[in-house]
């Protein structure tokens, strides 16, 4: 009972403050107005706002206003009428509050007779019960008019802020499709690149060694019968060659979908690699339920190079990798108690996984203050 009745004055605080703060704005408006019409400020202006209703209302921030101009300057108007509506509202609630308790008090000095004011506007005071009386009922009057009128008000202001500033079905429509339409460039381009980098590897490589395998079986059958010495040399030069490309070609296979997935799944071949790791690695994967393969390709890189790092750069004593699986996503920890100062603009690692990530309309993370700790956190949508 208590609790509530200290929640009820909390939100009565909370509502104060917010009108008292809305009449401000809403005063404020017609000075501004020059730059609010400049469509960034506006924004600005908007998504203050929007914050302040998302806290009243106990809300998720919402980020950003992201609905159209009109739209905003629409509540620009909106907050310059109900503001200062609401806002006076408000201020005669608690004002009269106030006034009366400091007031009340004083009336013992005035002449008898005289009316009182507020609700008992007109009645006499004729002695000490009528003024005892109509005081106390004064300002308890008063204060439960703010007590049940300002949280209500506070929050229709809000909900107007909220649902003026929130995207109708169709803007959110066209948001997404503007959002899909960014990460599917995204998505294309690093599919690009991941192409053209398989096919560099592929012709430098494998096919140069084809190439000169080709060559040298050419020279021994030309050279067959005639001297035998210099034919078993060029067969013998010709395996090798066969052996190494085999080599370059299961090395590049490995960079498009590492075997040892396919052999033990995500949660073996992780623990394969923290196993393999050059520090202590502690690895945590829950129930992680079936993941497209090229979700558990760029988990398995993700982890492979973050580790890599960690032993590379981080001076860290030990690592931690976490994998879990909410619904739709699945997200992908690894931290070191090292050095931190992890920057992706001096190499070529935290990039790929920035661009693996990104084509599947991964999000990537990386915490790394100088000092330490790392924390390179990516989370992959992998249907459900
Ligand atoms: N865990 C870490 N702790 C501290 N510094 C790190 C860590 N990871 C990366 N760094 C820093 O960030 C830089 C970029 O890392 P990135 O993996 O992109 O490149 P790299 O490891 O230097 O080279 P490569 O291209 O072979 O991966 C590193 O050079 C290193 O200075
Ligand atoms: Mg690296």
């Amino acid at each position: 009972m208590n609790d509530q009745r200290g929640g009820r004055l909390r939100a009565l605080w909370r509502g104060l403050g917010y009108l008292l703060g809305s009449l401000g704005t809403g005063a404020a408006t017609p000075a501004a107005l020059p730059v609010l019409l400049v469509p960034r400020v506006a924004r600005g202006w908007a998504s203050w706002h929007r914050r302040r209703a998302d806290r009243l209302l106990r809300a998720a921030p919402s980020g950003p206003v992201r609905v159209g101009t009109g739209r905003v300057l629409l509540w620009v108007a909106a907050n310059l009428a109900c503001g200062l509506v609401f806002g006076l509202l408000a201020v005669l609630c608690a004002g009269n509050t106030l006034t009366t308790a400091v007031t009340v008090p004083l009336w013992w000095a005035l002449p008898p007779g005289t009316r009182a004011g507020g609700f008992a506007a007109g009645v006499p005071l004729t002695g000490w019960g009528t003024a005892l009386t109509l005081g106390t009922a004064q300002v308890a009057g008063f204060a439960a008019l703010t007590y049940f009128v300002v949280p209500p008000l506070a929050r229709l202001h809000a909900r107007l802020c909220v649902a003026l500033l929130s995207p109708s079905a169709a803007e959110r429509l066209a948001l997404q499709v503007a959002a899909l339409t960014e990460t599917r460039v995204g998505a294309m381009n690093a599919h690009g690149a991941e192409l053209r980098r398989i096919e560099r590897d592929l012709h430098d490589g494998t096919q140069a060694r084809l190439v000169s395998i080709a060559m040298r079986l050419g020279v021994a059958r030309d050279l067959l019968g005639e001297e035998p010495a210099a034919v078993a040399g060029l067969l013998a030069q010709a395996q090798q060659g066969t052996e190494d490309a085999m080599a370059e070609l299961r090395a590049v296979i490995r960079t498009i979908y590492p075997p040892i997935l396919a052999d033990r799944g995500l949660t073996g071949a992780l623990a394969a690699l923290a196993a393999g790791a050059a520090i202590h690695t502690d690895l945590d994967t829950g129930p992680l339920g079936s993941v497209p393969a090229a979700v558990e390709a760029v988990a398995y890189f993700t982890v492979a190079e973050a580790l890599t790092n960690a032993a590379k750069h981080s001076g860290a004593g030990r690592a931690g990798v976490q994998v879990r699986r909410n619904g739709d996503r699945l997200t992908v920890l690894v931290t070191d108690d090292g050095v931190g100062g992890a920057d992706a603009s001096r190499g070529t690692g935290l990039a790929g996984i920035r661009h693996r990530a990104l084509a599947l309309d991964g999000a990537v993370h990386v915490h790394s203050p100088v000092g330490g700790p790392t924390t390179i956190e990516v989370e992959l949508p992998c249907g459900s």
